[in-house]
C-alpha cells in the first residue's frame, strides 16, 4: 500500500513539523521498535517520546533500523520534572540524546510546567542555549498555560514553538487553545482520542463518520486539524495506524466542528497544569 502523505506545518522558528506524528506512551522496548518500523513504512515521520516514557532508546533504534535518513524524521522528547532547573536541564537533555542515539532532536518540550516547584523559566532559558549550541532545533512546552507562556516569553523573548496540550473532545479546551495560539505557539494535541475510553462510540461522532464514510477516529482527529491544532495519537495496531493518518483527504464541515466541540461539558482534566506534579 502506498504511504500517506502527512503534510507539514511551519513553525514559528521556520521548522516544519507534520500536522500528525505517531504517540509512543506506554509502550518500551522491541515491541515499540516493531510498531515503529510499521508507522514509518505507512508515512509516519514525527514520533513523540519522552524521558519518563523509558522507550527514547526503541524509538532511536526504529529510526536507525528504518534505514531512513536522520533528517526524515521530526523526533520529539521532553524534560522530565526531575530535570528542571539550570543545573539540571543538560543531564536531562543529555541523557535522552543518548538513550535516542541522536545528535539533536527536533522539538524539545518542558513536559509539565510544575509552578509549585518554579523551575520552568530557568529550565526554559537553558533550552535557548541548547539550541543555540545546535542541539535542539525547536524549543517548546508541554501543559503550559498562557501564564506560562507569559513567563517564559518574557524572560527568553523565545516564543515557544510547540505547546502539547490535552485536547479532545471531553476537553475542547477553546480558551486555552486561543490564547496559546495567539502567541504564534502550536498546539498538538495529546490523548487526543481519550485513549478510547467512549468518545469514539459517541452517537455525535459516530453520526458524522456515517455521514461521510470514515472512522469514529479519524472524525475526532480531523476535528482537531480543522481547529488549527496538530496531533499525536498513538496506537500499536497497524490498520488504525493506517487510518488515524489517512485524514488528509477530506475535512470537516464548520456544522460539524461546532457540534464535536459542543461535546466539551466543562468537566474539569484530571491532570490540571497548575496543580499537576509528575518527576
Ligand atoms: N505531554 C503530555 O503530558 C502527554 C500526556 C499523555 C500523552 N502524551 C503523548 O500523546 C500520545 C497520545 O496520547 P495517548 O496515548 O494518551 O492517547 P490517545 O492517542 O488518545 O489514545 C491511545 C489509545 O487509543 C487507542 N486507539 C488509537 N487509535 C484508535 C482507533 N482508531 N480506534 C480505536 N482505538 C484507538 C489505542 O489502542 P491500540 O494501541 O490498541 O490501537 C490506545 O489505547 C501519547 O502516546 C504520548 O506520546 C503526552
Amino acid at each position: 500500500m502506498a504511504p500517506i502523505s502527512i503534510p507539514t506545518r511551519t513553525l514559528n522558528d521556520g521548522y516544519a513539523m507534520p500536522w500528525l506524528g505517531l504517540g509512543t506512551w506506554p509502550l518500551r522496548g522491541r515491541q515499540l521498535t516493531d510498531s515503529i518500523l510499521g508507522a514509518i513504512e505507512m508515512g509516519y515521520r514525527l514520533l513523540d517520546t519522552a524521558y519518563n516514557y523509558e522507550n527514547e532508546d526503541a524509538v532511536g533504534a526504529a529510526i536507525r533500523e528504518s534505514g531512513l535518513p536522520r533528517e526524515d524524521f521530526f523526533v520529539t522528547s521532553k524534560l522530565a520534572g526531575r530535570h528542571q532547573g539550570k543545573p539540571y536541564v543538560r543531564d536531562g537533555f543529555s541523557a535522552s540524546l543518548e538513550r535516542l542515539g541522536l545528535d539533536y532532536v527536533d522539538l524539545y518540550l518542558i513536559h509539565w510546567p510544575l509552578p509549585r516547584v518554579g523551575r520552568y523559566v530557568e529550565s526554559y532559558a537553558e533550552m535557548v542555549a541548547l539550541q543555540q549550541e545546535g542541539l535542539i532545533r525547536s524549543v517548546g512546552v508541554s501543559n503550559f498555560l498562557d501564564e506560562h507562556i507569559k513567563a517564559v516569553v518574557a524572560a527568553t523573548g523565545v516564543v515557544p514553538a510547540v505547546d502539547q496540550l490535552q485536547v479532545s473532545p471531553s476537553h475542547a479546551q477553546v480558551d486555552v487553545v486561543r490564547e496559546v495560539s495567539d502567541h504564534g505557539t502550536v498546539v498538538q494535541a495529546w490523548s487526543p482520542l481519550e485513549r478510547n475510553s467512549g468518545i469514539l462510540e459517541n452517537p455525535a461522532v459516530t453520526a458524522i463518520a456515517e455521514r461521510i464514510g470514515v472512522t469514529p477516529a479519524q472524525v475526532v482527529l480531523r476535528w482537531l486539524i480543522d481547529r488549527d491544532i496538530t496531533t499525536v495519537p498513538h496506537s500499536s495496531h497497524p490498520e488504525r495506524q493506517r487510518l488515524n493518518a489517512d485524514i488528509f483527504g477530506f475535512a470537516l464541515e464548520p456544522a460539524d466542528v461546532a457540534a464535536i466541540t459542543a461535546l466539551d461539558v466543562g468537566a474539569p482534566v484530571r491532570q490540571d497544569p497548575r496543580t499537576w506534579e509528575e518527576f
